[in-house]
């Protein structure tokens, strides 16, 4: 193993200016193994991810269950695009639905949480015709131009010319309030300011 301060070296020299300095840690562990809840690093020391990789291993680190289906499907048929016919995306499109509230129905299969929220904004933009977001400030949102544009981490806003359609609200909670009144409170927080 290289070890975390070869790994951070590493970083800064191979990889794009964005990704180099993000931990959050004065001295970062390396990360070796996962299992379910626990992480461990090159020394043996277990942790347990109260944070489930930010939230996308909500299933557990290398879940069996998960790993044998990927595994499978990986050895039978990878990749092919939309643009062809498989089975898989039909039918998990489908069940989705099944267990959706209300009348969502239709998905959007994508491969990372800046593609997510690239198509939130566009599906925003379609339904309002509007062109304008607020978003949380100092949020991160992602690394296509417009997520990074909602993002108000300097580290993270590596482009010097992000949309100006965006504008940062803070202190949206409001603990008497639910989420639609909250917002709807900033909203017009946001109007009479501008
Ligand atoms: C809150 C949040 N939104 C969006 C993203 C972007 O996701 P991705 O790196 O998969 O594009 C991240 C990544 O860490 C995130 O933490």
């Amino acid at each position: 193993m290289i070890g975390a301060e070869k790994i951070i070296e590493k970083k800064k020299d191979y990889l794009f200016p964005s990704s180099q300095g993000n931990h959050f840690y004065k001295n970062p562990p390396q990360l070796v193994k996962g299992d379910m809840q626990y992480l461990y690093d090159d020394n043996g020391k277990e942790y347990i991810d109260f944070f489930a990789g930010v939230s996308v291993m909500n299933c557990g680190h290398c879940n069996k269950e998960i790993l044998e289906a990927t595994i499978n499907q990986m050895q039978t048929l990878q990749h092919t695009t939309i643009i062809y016919l498989t089975e898989q995306m039909v039918n998990l499109a489908e069940k989705l639905s099944n267990i959706l509230p209300g009348n969502l129905r239709r998905s959007f299969f994508c491969l990372s949480g800046s593609e997510a929220n690239e198509g939130a904004m566009l599906l925003a933009r379609l339904y309002t015709g509007k062109n304008e977001f607020i978003a949380l400030s100092n949020g991160l949102h992602g690394r296509t131009h417009l997520t990074m544009s909602a993002t108000e981490i300097p580290m993270w806003r590596a482009d010097p010319n992000l949309s100006k359609s965006i504008h940062f609200a803070k202190n949206v909670y409001d603990e008497n309030l639910n989420i639609e009144e909250a917002a709807k409170k900033i909203f017009r927080k946001y109007r009479r300011d501008n």
